[in-house]
């Protein structure tokens, strides 16, 4: 049980990766909280943890609102102890050409994937660098690295998300905490399944390994990210992609 006695909270952990990732913390002997938007999932999920075994909670939280975030974070502490890893998960897509997408589209995407990835690490880092260690995983996208036409938001979110990784593992390694994100390609999601079947075939073509990724795909590189065997690896970008990008 490599994270016995370890705090881990995951934001989007009601469904998709966000889920998986916090089964397999929880069976790697983590608590796990499950932090995320939807209530009803993130509950559900984490009585399934706890129903096989783990230690898991659920909680609401809107990663893009400040307020929400500050009181989520300041009551792990209060009951449990002072968080030891934080999964920045929690993202959302809303697709456009750029001639065509509006100013909405743009400002949550950011708001969601980046304004929220940073909230969330700047509450967990207090916390860490009081205690002098810890760990943050931020899911990327393959798309932040090769952009994507029809997702100049999403892929900026991500592009963002890479540079405030780079810039909190500099920042934080002399409190011994590490950051790193993780770059998965397309994964078998909700976020995934809306695409229509002929683009889905067409993405498979460019991957080399020739199929989607599943979450489980990405779960073991957080699990190696989070553990102790990683503890020299900081400011990394992991791609989990199938081959698509190399
Ligand atoms: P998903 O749509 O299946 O799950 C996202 C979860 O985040 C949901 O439970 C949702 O309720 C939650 N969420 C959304 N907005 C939130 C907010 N404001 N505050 C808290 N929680 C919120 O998505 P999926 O596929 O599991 O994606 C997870 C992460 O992985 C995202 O950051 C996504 O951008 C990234 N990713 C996904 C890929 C894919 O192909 N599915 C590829 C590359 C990256």
């Amino acid at each position: 049980m490599a994270l016995h006695n370890k705090v881990a909270l995951v934001t989007g952990g009601g469904q998709g990766i966000g889920q998986v990732v916090a089964v397999k913390l929880a069976s790697m002997g983590a608590h796990a909280i499950l932090a995320d938007i939807n209530i009803e999932n993130a509950e559900k999920e984490a009585a399934n943890i706890r129903a096989n075994g783990g230690s898991a909670s659920a909680v609401l939280l809107n990663v893009a609102d400040s307020d929400n975030v500050q009181q989520v974070f300041n009551l792990i502490p209060k009951n449990l102890k002072p968080l030891d890893i934080l999964v920045n998960n929690a993202g959302i897509t809303k697709d456009g050409l750029l001639i065509r997408m509006n100013e909405k589209d743009w400002d949550s995407v950011l708001t969601v994937n980046l304004k929220g990835s940073f909230l969330c690490a700047q509450q967990a880092a207090k916390q860490m660098m009081k205690q002098r260690q810890g760990t943050i995983v931020n899911i990327a996208s393959i798309v932040g690295i090769m952009g994507n036409a029809g997702q100049a938001n999403y892929a900026a979110s991500k592009a963002g998300l890479i540079g405030l990784t780079k810039t909190m593992a500099r920042e934080l390694a002399p409190r011994n905490i590490t950051v790193n994100a993780i770059a998965p390609g397309f994964i078998d999601t909700e976020m995934t399944r809306v695409l229509d079947e002929k683009v889905r075939d067409g993405l498979i073509k460019q991957i080399p390994l020739a199929r989607l990724g599943s979450p489980q795909d990405i779960s073991h590189s957080v699990a190696f990210l989070v553990s102790d065997q990683a503890s020299y690896i900081t400011g990394q970008v992991i791609n989990v992609n199938g081959g698509m990008l190399m």
